[in-house]
């Protein structure tokens, strides 16, 4: 069962840390592409760029659309596109034929989907028909629907082993990578020592193999994010007084400019 898209048998050998990121549009996916190994057309678009309450109303074609832009922008990362809730749970047969759509309208190099023990026969089946998968376990926001159920996993034995099962389903099956996403320390610690594929940490540590991040989160667009979020900006603010100064000057006559008419 092995992968046969040398970026991403780079990407398994990798003997430092990898950077991934989220994008869901051409730009974006351009001007992150430089710096990252990993980019991923995640389902939170429909929560960042839709305003969306949670991840559970994304259809295939908008992911689809959204995976053709990002796929425009990039030159060299490896383009994961998220398959959306209800279009991979029902059976393997159905999200393979789901995946291929994906892959083949998107060009992109792999499909992220979430679960582990619920879906290992799908993973398995997706892996040997050539599509390459990451996994998606911890935190699973397709399955929360209110706020309230984001709540960070591995704080009882019971949800440790719960997690612990759904890793060794979804490396046993053949994924290349798995996400893992908000859980205690002490259980990222234990995954990322069982594990065998690359771990890519969101709120797990920085045990994990490598680290993602929504795009939008790290730059600031949010006054509001989970702890796990570092912002390397306040972009909400830049775009803020942007906007004011345009108003000013349009408001004040001083735009457009002599520079600006013809
Ligand atoms: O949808 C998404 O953006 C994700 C990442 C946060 C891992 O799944």
């Amino acid at each position: 069962m092995g992968i046969k898209n040398p970026k991403i048998d780079l990407f398994c050998k990798s003997k430092r840390k990898l950077v991934c990121l989220t994008a869901y549009t051409t730009y974006m996916a351009e001007i992150i592409d430089e710096y990252c190994d990993l980019v991923l057309v995640g389902d939170s678009l429909s929560m960042v760029l839709y305003g969306d309450k949670n991840t559970t109303r994304l259809s295939l074609s908008t992911m689809i659309r959204h995976g053709k832009a990002v796929r425009k922008g990039i030159k060299k990362s490896i383009l994961v596109v998220d398959m959306p809730k209800n279009t991979y749970e029902k059976s393997p047969d159905i999200a393979l034929k789901n995946a291929r759509k994906i892959m083949k309208e998107t060009k992109c190099d792999a499909i992220k989907m979430e679960g582990g023990v619920a879906i290992a026969k799908t993973i398995k089946k997706l892996v040997k028909n050539n599509i390459p998968v990451m996994g998606h376990i911890g935190l699973l926001p397709q399955q929360v629907t209110k706020s309230s159920e984001y709540r960070i996993k591995g704080k009882t034995k019971n949800e440790e082993n719960i997690v612990t099962n759904d890793l060794l389903a979804v490396q046993k099956n053949g994924a290349f990578s798995v996400v893992i996403e908000g859980v205690t320390e002490r259980l990222a610690i234990k995954l990322c020592k069982i594990a065998k594929i690359k771990t890519i940490g969101i709120g797990a540590s920085k045990k994990c193999d490598g680290q993602v991040l929504v795009t939008e989160d790290m730059l600031g667009i949010f006054d509001k994010t989970a702890k796990f979020v570092k912002k390397y900006n306040n972009l909400r603010k830049i775009i803020s007084n942007s906007v004011k100064k345009y108003n000013s000057d349009i408001v004040n006559h001083k735009f457009p400019t002599k520079k600006n008419i013809y």
